[in-house]
């Protein structure tokens, strides 16, 4: 609560500076009034009249919106396009010989693309694919480093209408594993190894690995990019090499022209229960909310250097590295390293170097900076930032103002955007331009977007107040499904309690009374970690997966830099064990996390017992988990606790 309140009496308000008001995209508020004045009056033609403006159709659409098969919502249905022909061809005209990735590899060392080179790339690459009978439909994962070679697959399976599910390059064999499982891919792409912080770290054995396991027997080919040469195992039957597969492709790929609705891509997120939900975007609506972000909120223009940091493993970088940038004809930054290599000034480094005008990042990567170096900055010469951005979690004031001050130089607005993997795009966000900042407010949503606060029984709550986050209509860039899921889809999504008419968010949060909205977390059992959602119950899947593990209880605690780590409640087997018996195995259990999940999941801290805090009925008392693991007093009511004992010995067996 101290955090949420903190942020409740910030009061500063930083307006747009003239500079920037007067070259941005959207300049008056009269210009953002009228938006969101059309998108209420006539809330179909707004959105249509956007989807003919920004997309190249194919065939043009004659609906906007079906609503109805409630909450499959369709948009632009009859319509045709292909979202890699808007991505590269439509470029190809004016900005040829424009550079559409300037990418910087972990060594520092760079390279450019052109959109012509680019779309070269693409097509041999969509050609390589067709050559391994790779079809509309089929699913392809893509497990890679940060890399032109990454845009590349997941452009090209655009091209031939392939649906791509990207893994992020942290997860383990056994994430990777259950994700070719999921959605029953026919192929892999991936790289020999990745660099990062000076470091390889091998990623084609786990993609043996995964598919060793068993049940991966759908896959037929993995294509492999020679990121660093090293040595790796070969499987004949299945393994290709990417230069190997493109060598005699042509340089032209006809487009697969599909439906609007054709699904782009699965990417899956964790939710409160059950596995990770595989979270199917359509190709229009998704593109466009893609596009009209980067316009707004980005206030991109042709001129701009664009970097967002964020992996293409992660919806951020779906969304503002393979797909909107390019949309939109930009220039953008694609960095295969990490923030602290060869020092905390990397980015700052690569902010001069290219001359980024606009930079999008994640408050832990700020907070982490402003830790190691918060001078270093003033090293660098930042004045070619004219915009900066944050994503993934709310951002403390004190760090925004770092930012605001240190790296913005007082100059460039910070757009808090807040959204989902779910949303596809910005939901609530500055437009720059117009809106007056609020340190730690993502301010308003954008024009189109009917976001609103509700209570449990789905009445508005008035301003001042907090709530549950919902979307009141449906809005193209939403998710379709879950892929193989559609029940799961709408429980999670549009339940019942709120009448099913709503998208529900997860989130709770708080608008003052001037409008703004505050984000204050998630509602169910999920935690944000550097910014990124893990749900609760996969690291406790992970735990009782051990054979040491009877039960396990996870929880989050606040912690500076990463927003939130994991705090593991752990029952084994055999006896409770004590003092280094319990470290070696806490340490045990941690690599064995980081092996099913992923380093990201890693417990911070293990606390064994004899049980867990239980109601009669056997219910875990998660509230009294929490209060232990964040050290506090235990103040609830604990009259239905079955087991009492248990806390004291909790409390006390911190590994
Ligand atoms: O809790 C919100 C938080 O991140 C969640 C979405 O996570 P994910 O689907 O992984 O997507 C992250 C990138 C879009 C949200 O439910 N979140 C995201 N952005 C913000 C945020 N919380 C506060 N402020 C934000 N700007």
């Amino acid at each position: 609560m101290a955090t949420i309140e903190s942020i409740l009496h910030e009061t500063r308000l930083f307006v747009p500076n003239n500079t920037f008001v007067s070259q941005a995209n959207l300049s008056s508020i009269e210009d953002y009034h009228s938006l969101c004045k059309e998108a209420e009056e006539d809330y179909l033609g707004f959105w249509g009249g956007l989807a003919r403006e920004y997309i190249q159709w194919h065939k043009p659409f004659t609906q906007v919106l079906d609503e109805s098969n409630h909450p499959f919502f369709k948009w632009f249905d009859d319509g045709e396009l292909n979202v890699s022909f808007n991505c590269l061809d439509r470029n190809l005209e004016a900005n040829s010989d424009k550079v559409a990735i300037i990418f910087e590899a972990d060594d520092g060392n760079v390279t450019k693309v052109t959109y012509r080179d680019l779309h070269i790339q693409v097509c041999q690459f969509a050609n390589g694919l067709r050559s391994l009978n790779i079809k509309k439909s089929d699913r392809l994962i893509i497990y890679m480093p940060m890399s032109i070679e990454v845009v590349v697959a997941m452009q090209a399976c655009a091209r031939i209408g392939a649906i791509h599910s990207v893994v992020f390059g942290g997860f383990s064999a056994k994430s990777l594993h259950d994700r070719i499982v999921d959605t029953a891919a026919v192929a892999v792409i991936t790289a020999d190894e990745q660099m990062r912080g000076g470091k390889g770290i091998l990623l084609k054995p786990l993609v043996d690995k995964a598919l060793d396991i068993g049940g991966a027997g759908s896959v037929r080919s993995v294509i492999i990019y020679r990121r660093t040469g090293t040595d790796i195992q070969w499987f004949n039957s299945r393994d290709i090499w990417w230069h190997e597969l493109i060598s005699d492709k042509p340089v032209y790929c006809e487009p697969e022209w599909v439906n609007a609705e054709h699904p782009l891509f699965i990417l899956y997120t964790s939710g409160s229960t059950g596995k990770p939900k595989g979270i199917q975007h359509s190709s229009a609506g998704y593109l466009l909310g893609a596009m009209v972000s980067m316009k707004w909120i980005f206030d991109h223009k042709l001129a701009d250097i664009f970097w967002c940091t964020a992996d293409v493993g992660w919806i951020t970088g779906h969304s503002y590295v393979a797909y909107g940038p390019l949309a939109m004809g930009a220039t953008q930054i694609v960095f295969e390293g990490v923030p602290t290599y060869p020092d905390a000034g990397r980015f700052w480094k690569i902010i001069q170097d290219h001359k980024v005008t606009i930079f999008y990042t994640a408050p832990t990567a700020i907070r982490s900076l402003i830790k190691l170096g918060p001078e270093l900055p003033k090293k660098y010469d930042l004045s070619s930032l004219r915009l900066l951005g944050s994503v993934g979690e709310p951002i403390n004031p004190e760090a925004w103002i770092w930012y605001y001050k240190v790296v913005g130089q007082s100059r460039c607005p910070i757009v808090d955007t807040w959204w989902q993997t779910e949303t596809g795009c910005h939901m609530i966000a500055p437009v720059p331009g117009v809106v007056p900042l609020k340190p730690g407010s993502c301010t308003f949503p954008l024009p189109g977007i009917m976001a609103d606060i509700v209570d449990e029984t789905g009445h508005e709550i008035e301003n001042g107040k907090g709530g549950f986050l919902v979307i009141k209509r449906p809005f193209p860039s939403l998710a379709r499904t879950i892929w193989g899921d559609p029940e799961r889809f709408k429980n999670t999504y549009f339940p019942n309690d709120l009448g099913g008419k709503y998208y529900l968010a997860g989130d709770s949060a708080n608008r003052d009374l001037d409008g703004y909205f505050w984000i204050m977390g998630r509602v169910d059992d999920v935690l944000n970690i550097s910014g990124h959602r893990l749900g609760t119950m996969e690291i406790e899947s992970a735990l009782v997966a051990n054979p040491l593990v009877a039960e396990a209880a996870v929880v989050g605690r606040p912690h500076e830099i990463k927003g939130e780590v994991v705090i593991a409640f752990v029952v084994l087997k055999g006896l409770c064990p004590q003092g280094d018996d319990a470290k070696r195995i806490a340490t045990e259990l941690r690599n064995w996390v980081s092996k099913e999940i992923g380093p990201i999941a890693k417990p911070e801290e293990i606390r064994f017992g004899n049980n867990l805090p239980k109601t009669r009925s056997g219910k875990i008392m998660r509230r009294l988990l929490r209060a232990i693991g964040r050290g506090e007093q235990i103040t609830q009511d604990v009259s239905t606790l079955e087991n009492p004992e248990i806390l004291e010995q909790l409390k006390q067996s911190i590994t």
